[in-house]
C-alpha cells in the first residue's frame, strides 16, 4: 500500500484515479508520494520514505529539484494540463489592457445610486474608450504548451503573431503551431510587437530577462503580459516604463508589493490555472504520473532526473 499526502487541495477527480493500492494520508511523515500545487517545499523537512512529488501544474519553482534529485526523489509536473485555462486568461488580459473595461465597470459601481445612471454613462463612456486587437501584432516569448495555444487563438482573432523560442526552429513552429506564425529572434519580437506575452519557466537564465534593456527595445505604448512568473520581469524597470508611458499596460498574474502599486498595472491574483477544468486535468495527470512511477518506475514528465 502506497501512502499519498496532499500538500494542497487536489481535485477529487484526480484522487479518484488512485487504486486500492493507495491510501491518502493525513500525516506527511509517512508519505511515499506528495501531490502539491503551489505550496513552497524549499524549507520543508523531507519525509523519510518519500519517493516522488507530483506538481499539479507546470511551474516547479516551489520545489527544490536538485535537493530532491540527490535524495533520489523524483519530481513530476503536468505540462499542458492547464494550458487552455492560462490561454483564456491571457486573451482576457489583452482585452482588459486594450480598453478601460476595469475603469468603466468601476465607474458604473460608483454611480449605482444615480437614477439617471444610463444617461450619465453615455456621457462618461468616452474616458474608457480604447483600441481593438484585430490587426495588431502579438509577440509570444516561449512557444510551449501555453504559448502555442495563445499564438493560435490570437491568429484566430485576427492578430499577426511573431514567436520566439530558443528550443524550437521555424519548421517545427510552422508544422506544430501555425504556418503563419512568424518565427523570429527575441530582438525582433521585442521591437515589432504591440502586445508581448511571455511563457517561459523561471530559471536562472530567464530571471529578470525583461529588464530595462529589453524594455528599451520595445515599441512605445506596448502592452506586456506576464502569466508565467513575476521574477521574469525586473519590477523597477517595469515601474519606470509604466510611469514614462513606454509600456502602456503591464498585465501580470503575480501580485507582489512592487506591482500592486504600479500605475497602469493590471494585477491578477494568480488565477491563470484556477478553473475547475484545469484543476481536474492537472490532478489526473499528476496522479497518473505518481502511479506509473511507483508501480513501474516510469518517469513521465519527470523534471529532475
Ligand atoms: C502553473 O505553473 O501551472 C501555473 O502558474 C498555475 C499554478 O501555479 O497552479
Amino acid at each position: 500500500m502506497y501512502k499519498i499526502y496532499c500538500l494542497n487541495n487536489i481535485s477529487p477527480e484526480g484522487l479518484a484515479l488512485l487504486t486500492d493500492n493507495y491510501e491518502v494520508i493525513e500525516n506527511i511523515d509517512e508519505a511515499d508520494a506528495i501531490l502539491v500545487r503551489s505550496a513552497d517545499m524549499h524549507e520543508m523537512e523531507v519525509p523519510a520514505n518519500l519517493k516522488a512529488v507530483a506538481r499539479a501544474g507546470a511551474g516547479v519553482n516551489n520545489i527544490p529539484l536538485d535537493k530532491f534529485a540527490e535524495a533520489g526523489i523524483a519530481v513530476f509536473n503536468t505540462p499542458g494540463a492547464n494550458a487552455n485555462a492560462v490561454k483564456e486568461l491571457v486573451l482576457a488580459g489583452m482585452l482588459l489592457a486594450s480598453r478601460d473595461i476595469i475603469g468603466g465597470v468601476a465607474w458604473v459601481r460608483d454611480n449605482a445610486d444615480d437614477e439617471n445612471v444610463g444617461k450619465a454613462a453615455e456621457k462618461a463612456k468616452k474616458q474608457f474608450a480604447g483600441g481593438e486587437i484585430l490587426g495588431k501584432t502579438l509577440g509570444v516569448i516561449g512557444l510551449g504548451a501555453i504559448g502555442k495555444l495563445v499564438a493560435q487563438s490570437a491568429e484566430a482573432l485576427g492578430m499577426k503573431v511573431i514567436g520566439y523560442d530558443p528550443a524550437m526552429d521555424e519548421i517545427t513552429v510552422h508544422e506544430q503551431i501555425s504556418p503563419t506564425v512568424e518565427f523570429a529572434d527575441l530582438p525582433k519580437v521585442l521591437k515589432e510587437s504591440d502586445f508581448i506575452t511571455i511563457h517561459v519557466p523561471a530559471l536562472p537564465a530567464t530571471k529578470g530577462m525583461i529588464n530595462a534593456d529589453a524594455i528599451a527595445q520595445m515599441k512605445d505604448g506596448v502592452v506586456f503580459l506576464n502569466f508565467s512568473r513575476d521574477v521574469l520581469v525586473d519590477d523597477a524597470a517595469m515601474a519606470e516604463a509604466l510611469a514614462s508611458g513606454k509600456v502602456a499596460a503591464y498585465v501580470t498574474d503575480f501580485a507582489n508589493p512592487a506591482v500592486v502599486k504600479m500605475e497602469r498595472a493590471i494585477v491578477i491574483p494568480h488565477l491563470g490555472a484556477s478553473t475547475a477544468e484545469a484543476e481536474d486535468n492537472c490532478a489526473k495527470m499528476a496522479v497518473e504520473e505518481i502511479m506509473a512511477y511507483l508501480e513501474r518506475g516510469e518517469k513521465i514528465h519527470c523534471v529532475n532526473m
